[in-house]
């Protein structure tokens, strides 16, 4: 009988995952039902947010169950169809399960189909050519309303979604700040175009590190990582600044704890205005953005910084750095 590999959870991660908490599994292989595709996966995408599925508590979707396998994005490829919409050989980027075949149907989560150029790597469309690229845009211009000669701040500047910012936003003709955890991501960063990169682990006093690279305060912070970092940019901001809550990596491994921010009543002092977002409610933009993303790469001005694996069964070693802050870029694991 042909089965198909599977990630599965076997235990909830106390702190940052490690090995034990996940398992390869094997399972019938599936057969597409009426309308339903059946996809290969060809790249697999690590994000933070898993870790959120992880636990038993309420995210922005349901916790995965005990013995099922680690929802996430990926990019596959069709290869049996009874969706006339996407046939056969179409590649599409959904949410799906971290599995190498899994079954997809027209309505599926954040489905698309990806049109890949052919002398662009593959795994690019699930990075800064895709939704990393498309959550950066979203966050630096919908949310943050970025404009040239402005200053714009951003927190895990080497990450994924970090390192696309500073290259939108110096594409944007912004002064770009970009903060990171040791020398070695701060020289990354600079590599990437930003004026400033200032590692955080490095300094005593954050605040006063980011009010020497910005006296006259930060125009939009482009925010990944919540915590103390948020506290300590908020009285920076300048008069009618904006902040775009991306995520907050830092307490997605200790959700029992989170940060209790004190410097909130700044938003009021400065009028500045703090809104979270998901790039897929603006679906309104994403054809601009994405028009951005590919010119700006094909003019050599966008680098795609990525973290690559391969092999299926690397996902849970690739995901474990990812949650330890050891990785630069985007991390994703070729199938
Ligand atoms: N809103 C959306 O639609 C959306 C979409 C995608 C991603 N996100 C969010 O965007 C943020 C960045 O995601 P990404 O995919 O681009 O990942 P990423 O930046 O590559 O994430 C890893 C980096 O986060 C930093 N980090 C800070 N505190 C950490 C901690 N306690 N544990 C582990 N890492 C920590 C580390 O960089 P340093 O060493 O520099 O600290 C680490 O290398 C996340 O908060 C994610 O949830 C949101």
């Amino acid at each position: 009988m042909e089965e198909v590999r599977q990630i599965v959870l076997v235990r909830r991660p106390q702190g940052v995952p490690v090995p034990e908490d996940f398992a390869l599994a094997t399972a019938p292989m599936p057969r597409p039902g009426p309308g339903e595709m059946l996809v290969k996966m060809r790249v697999g995408s690590c994000d933070p947010a898993i870790r959120g599925f992880l636990d038993d508590r309420p995210s922005y979707l349901p916790p995965v169950a005990i013995g099922a396998p680690i929802n996430g994005m990926s990019l596959g490829e069709v290869i049996e169809s009874n969706n006339p919409a996407w046939p056969v050989g179409t590649l599409l980027r959904a949410f799906a399960t971290w599995s190498d075949h899994y079954i997809l149907r027209g309505d599926a989560l954040g489905l698309e189909q990806v049109d890949c150029a052919p002398d662009v790597p593959l795994q690019h469309y699930m990075g800064a050519l895709g939704p990393v690229g498309l959550t950066a845009w979203v966050g630096l211009f919908e949310i943050g309303k970025a404009k040239a000669g402005e200053t714009v701040l951003v927190s895990a500047a080497a990450g994924a979604t970090g390192s696309t910012v500073v290259q939108l936003a110096k594409a944007a003709g912004c002064r770009v700040i970009g903060l990171a955890g040791g020398p070695n991501k701060a020289d990354v960063v600079r590599g990437l175009g930003a004026d400033v990169a200032i590692d955080y682990r490095g300094v005593d006093d954050l605040g006063a590190a980011i009010s020497a690279a910005a006296p006259d305060g930060i125009d939009v912070y482009f925010d990944n990582v919540g915590g103390e970092t948020l506290d300590a940019v908020l009285p920076l901001m300048r008069l009618h600044g904006r902040i775009a809550l991306c995520g907050m990596i830092a307490q997605y491994n200790d959700a029992e704890h989170p940060h209790g921010l004190r410097n909130a009543w700044q938003l009021v002092v400065n009028r500045v205005g703090m809104r979270g977002f998901i790039t897929y409610d603006h679906p309104e933009v994403l054809d601009e953005a994405q028009a951005m993303l590919d010119g700006l790469f094909a003019d050599g001005g966008l680098k795609p910084l990525e973290n690559v694996r391969d092999g299926f069964e690397t996902l849970p070693q690739a995901f474990i750095e990812l949650m330890s802050g050891q990785t630069v870029g985007k991390t994703l694991v070729r199938i």
